[in-house]
């Protein structure tokens, strides 16, 4: 019964001059701050803490070569770091865990926005509280435009529709079930979309351009659509793009796949469906993902019967664009088990507590590195994330071959299913640093499976 919000796109405050190259850098200021939100009639509203007091954040829209500062204000009680997730940020920005800003300070992020026009998002990365902040609220859009993908005229402006989604559990008042004491994972019974469950979104009997995130803690979903009078019947839609922007071409598929932080783009064409229902749904076992009454329902689409507008709206272009695959190469540089063994989630045995160890690997800047990244079993899946860098999947073990739609694509976070191994190749660049590798979901990342890598001039 309620619409699909979008939250405001963010303006800049001023404009200065980048005093070392003469370039023009927009300033940005956002509060983190509490607000409530009323999800069930009649019971207590939610306590939440969100960018701007909103959830999902404001959407920032930026345009490629266009330097950008945030200055992120904390005004909530607990500690925050921000992480603009798909940014290859220098590593001061980048949201290291144990860089928090208290209550009271604030920190101002230097974004370079000189990748490729992609989908990024901006969500919480502090340490032992990142499953928390995200889950209240602590997540939001940042998109990237480029001539280049303006010029292929996909559907922009209304047509282009960024979709954030979560799983979350209520308490029996209304308030928000917190994840903060678990240490296994929150797989949620309510499905919110840009942070209302369940919603609806009106539609016009054409092709939209939707961009998907996964913000859950810990679920992953295998969606696809139906329409009234069809029920059962998955419809086609074509996949466009993945967290590193746009893949070579589009790719047919009728269900999309897509774990913690993962992005997934698509068109999605209505025109068969005019004055009907068009229901967004996930499977049931995903993998070892608990399942409720509801979870297998994500939205719905209601499609009216005039289009407005033809913009976009003509076959999608293939190619798409030249991807910046990495060169292949034969052998595997590393290996890395993510694993429960002794009561801890480790990478290679270790812990991001253990400060001594966790440094895995030095990279020298530049090189291309082929990885091994093993789920060591006991039944759950692992979004594995690489800060810095865009990777390709080579091949995955197991019931899953990389998908038609993966092939084309390249990657910053990778599902590691239930036994499997995923094999990814990535040039570790541009620049020298320390950096985070982690599991995503969120709770098995608080509880520190993560680790880190220094990529080095000077290499080993
Ligand atoms: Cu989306 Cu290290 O995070
Ligand atoms: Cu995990």
């Amino acid at each position: 019964q309620n619409p699909l919000p979008f939250p405001p796109n963010k303006a800049p405050k001023y404009q200065y001059t980048n005093a070392s190259t003469g370039a023009t850098i927009d300033y940005y200021e956002v509060e983190v701050k509490p607000f409530t939100q009323q999800v069930y009639p009649g019971l207590k509203p939610a306590q939440l803490v969100g960018y701007d007091g909103i959830s999902p954040g404001p959407t920032f829209r930026m345009e490629k070569g266009r330097e950008a500062v945030v200055r992120f204000i904390n005004h909530a009680e607990m500690d925050i770091s921000i992480h603009l997730h798909g940014s290859y940020s220098r590593a001061p920005f980048d949201g290291w865990a144990e860089d928090v800003t208290k209550k009271g300070q604030y920190k101002d992020y230097y974004y370079p926005n000189h990748q490729s026009a992609r989908t990024l998002w901006y969500h919480d990365h502090a340490i032992h509280h990142t499953a928390e902040n995200a889950y209240f609220g602590q997540a939001g859009f940042y998109i990237l435009h480029d001539p280049a993908e303006d010029a292929l005229n996909l559907p922009a402006g209304d047509y282009d529709v960024p979709l954030a989604l979560a799983a979350k559990q209520y308490n029996a008042d209304g308030t928000l079930f917190s994840p903060a004491s678990e240490t296994v994972s929150l797989y949620g019974d309510v499905i919110h979309v840009n942070g209302q469950p369940w919603p609806y979104f009106k539609v016009e009997p054409r092709k939209y351009r939707f961009r998907f995130l996964d913000t859950s803690i810990s679920r992953a979903f295998k969606l696809w659509f139906e329409a009234d009078g069809a029920l059962g019947k998955k419809i086609p839609f074509q996949m466009i793009g993945s967290d590193a922007g746009l893949m070579t071409k589009p790719v047919t598929s009728d269900t999309l796949e897509i774990s913690m932080a993962e992005r997934w783009e698509m068109v999605f064409d209505f025109s068969a469906y005019a004055g009907k229902n068009v229901t967004l749904r996930n499977n049931r076992d995903v993998q070892a993902d608990e399942d409720y009454n509801s979870t297998d329902k994500v939205m719905r689409f209601v499609v009216g019967k005039t289009v407005t507008s033809q913009q976009g709206n003509g076959a999608v272009p293939s190619p798409l664009r030249t991807v910046p695959f990495p060169p292949s190469k034969a052998g595997v540089d590393r290996t890395f088990r993510f694993e429960r063994s002794n009561g801890e989630w480790q990478v290679n045995g270790v812990t991001f507590a253990d400060v001594k160890n966790r440094i895995l690997a030095k990279p020298p800047r530049g090189a291309v590195e082929v990885w091994d990244l093993v789920n060591g079993g006991g039944g759950w899946s692992h979004p594995v994330h690489i800060h810095l860098i865009d990777m390709q999947i080579v091949s995955r073990t197991g019931s899953r071959p990389v998908l038609p739609y993966e092939k084309e694509a390249l990657k910053d976070v990778v599902l590691l299913g239930t036994s499997e191994t995923v094999r990814v190749i990535a040039r570790y660049a541009p620049w020298d640093g320390v950096y985070m590798f982690h599991c995503h979901n969120l709770i098995h990342e608080d509880h520190d499976m993560m680790a880190a890598f220094n990529v080095s001039s000077l290499g080993d």
